[in-house]
């Protein structure tokens, strides 16, 4: 006898044997009435999900929103007032990468928050760039297409992602930013987080504010070469996965100074740039950074699959008191993400612990894969259609936001007319120093080795529109890595 708990099948029968299988005499064939066998095979081959269409591979941690600032003017939330303390999620990743990729990989990084609030679950799904390479959603799929494998080599190709940049001007300010130092940060507590899109405050007087949410990391940003990067992968390709678990496991609590910008509504008309444009920042100037708080991450999860992989965070995940704005991206992303869950994880995947909201839920869904919460959620069987007379839940008009004044012929508006890809990169290029400049170009040349040179040719009229330093240092760090010149054409790798 033995203190252990009984090994069961997954109905609860008891096991006698997980050693050896079901045979007629010692050396086989198997019986077909080995189901526990049959039970332990089928459950192994069911033991993937698919991985995310990008962001597949991450890292997460649970931790605090705290708030010490007050922006009670601007919003009505109740996690962001003066003192608010809530409970959250955070998953970093890489976007191109496979879920086995190396984590020392150049590239823009994720930065997903889930914050369980008193008013349901606010997700802030973000990156640690405040811009991104497109402007137009209907772009996103053929922007990740030349990120992951080419069809033929199930190679990555540095042709395609050259050919779609060049092609794309609005990109420039976020291949800027991924070719400098902060496209290769050497932790995920080492980079900053943003919200990157405009989101939008309002309060109980009916008042909406445009807002960007930056957060700031305390740790310093610190980052490595490319070089430093390919000798780290040599040693671990785990290297965010082990500096994350162990800062947590040893107490070292990575945190964030969260920051926000604002604009009230009216004014989205004066900038002279379109502020719902992701390719663009705000800049810090006319919007200065107002300080409301800290992140910090302290606890590691139990199980990476349960609370990691099944982390299903969304941007259409808001709270009362917070909002949308027109920017084109997010809006295509609210319609995404939860897609991408009913498909990635299942219909009710809401009701997968670590992504059930910490207040009551009550709705009017029914039935369907994984629907384990009893089979209605009204509180009373009755009201299992709405309008009804037993009391089922009712509708919160509190939570109903100011109306949004939205007008224009419908076309199909080129995104390219009246946006200036090239001053803001200006700005970004004209911060760097020396040797900052000098990475931003060795960099850039090594990701276009094997790029055919018309392609080069056509990025390289994008940098000269930005300075003319930025064109002649990529062209001369081309002759270094790879001979380029005016008489020697690359060669394509594909
Ligand atoms: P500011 O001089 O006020 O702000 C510059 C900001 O640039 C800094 O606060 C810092 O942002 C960020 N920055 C500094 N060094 C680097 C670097 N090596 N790589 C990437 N970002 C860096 O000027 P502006 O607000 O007018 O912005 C100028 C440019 O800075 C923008 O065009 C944009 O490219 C970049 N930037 C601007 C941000 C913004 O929200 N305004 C945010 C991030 C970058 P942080 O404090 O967030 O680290
Ligand atoms: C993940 C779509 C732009 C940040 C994903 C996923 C999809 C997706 C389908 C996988 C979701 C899942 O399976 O859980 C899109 C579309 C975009 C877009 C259609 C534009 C039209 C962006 C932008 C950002 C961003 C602009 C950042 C500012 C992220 C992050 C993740 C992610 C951080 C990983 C979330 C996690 O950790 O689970 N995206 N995306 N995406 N996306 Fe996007």
């Amino acid at each position: 006898m033995t203190d252990r708990p009984t090994m069961t099948t997954t109905a609860g029968a008891p096991v006698p044997d997980n050693q050896n299988a079901l045979t007629a005499g010692p050396r086989g064939g198997i019986m077909m009435q080995d189901y526990q066998l049959i039970e332990k095979l089928a459950h192994q081959n069911r033991e993937r999900i698919p991985e995310r269409v990008v962001h597949a591979k991450g890292w997460g941690a649970f931790g605090t929103l705290k708030i010490t600032g007050d922006i009670s003017e601007y919003t009505k939330a109740m996690c962001l007032q003066p003192g608010a303390e809530t409970p959250m999620l955070a998953r970093f990743s890489t976007v191109a990468g496979e879920q086995g990729a190396a984590d020392h990989e150049r590239d823009v990084r994720g930065f997903a928050l889930k914050f369980y609030t008193g008013e349901g679950n606010w997700d802030l799904v973000g990156n640690n760039t405040p811009v991104f390479f497109i402007r137009d959603p209907y772009k996103f799929p053929d922007f990740i297409h030349t990120q992951k494998r080419h069809p033929k080599t199930n190679l990555r190709s540095a042709t395609a992602m050259w050919d779609y940049w060049s092609l794309s001007p609005e990109s420039l300010h976020q291949v800027t930013i991924l070719m400098s130092d902060r496209g290769l940060p050497q932790t995920p507590m080492h980079m900053n987080g943003y919200g990157s899109h405009t989101y939008s405050f309002w309060n109980d007087a009916g008042e909406r504010y445009w807002v960007k949410f930056h957060f700031k990391t305390q740790q310093d940003h610190k980052f490595f070469t490319n070089e430093e990067g390919e000798a780290v992968i040599g040693k671990t390709r785990e290297g965010y996965q082990e500096a994350l678990f162990y800062a947590i496991e040893n107490g070292a609590f990575p945190r964030w100074t969260v920051q926000v910008q604002i604009m009230p509504e009216l004014d989205s008309e004066k900038t002279p740039y379109n502020p719902f444009d992701l390719t663009k920042v705000w800049p810090h100037a006319d919007f200065p950074p107002i300080e409301i708080g800290v992140l910090e991450l302290n606890r590691n999860p139990e199980n990476y699959f349960a609370e990691i992989e099944n982390a299903a965070f969304s941007p259409s995940n808001i709270v009362p008191g917070i909002g949308f704005s027109p920017d084109k991206v997010l809006q295509a992303r609210l319609f995404s993400y939860a897609d991408a869950h009913r498909y990635r994880l299942g219909t009710h995947y809401e009701n997968i612990p670590v992504n059930q909201p910490r207040c009551p839920v009550h709705h009017y869904h029914r039935d369907g894969q994984m629907n384990t919460y009893g089979g209605i959620r009204t509180g009373n069987p009755e009201a299992y259609y709405e309008p009804n007379s037993f009391d089922g839940p009712a509708e919160q008009p509190l939570a109903k936001e100011p109306p949004l004044k939205v007008d224009g012929d419908m076309s199909r508006y080129d995104h390219r007319v009246g946006n200036d890809d090239y001053v803001q990169v200006r700005a970004l290029f004209n911060l760097f120093d020396e040797g900052q400049k000098s990475r931003l170009f060795s960099n850039i040349a090594a990701a276009m080795g094997g790029v055919p040179s018309e392609i080069i040719e056509r990025q390289l009229i994008h940098f000269a529109r930005v300075h003319p330093d930025y064109e002649t240092g990529v062209r001369a760090a081309l002759k270094a890595a790879h001979g380029y010149g005016a008489d020697t054409i690359s060669t394509a790798a594909e």
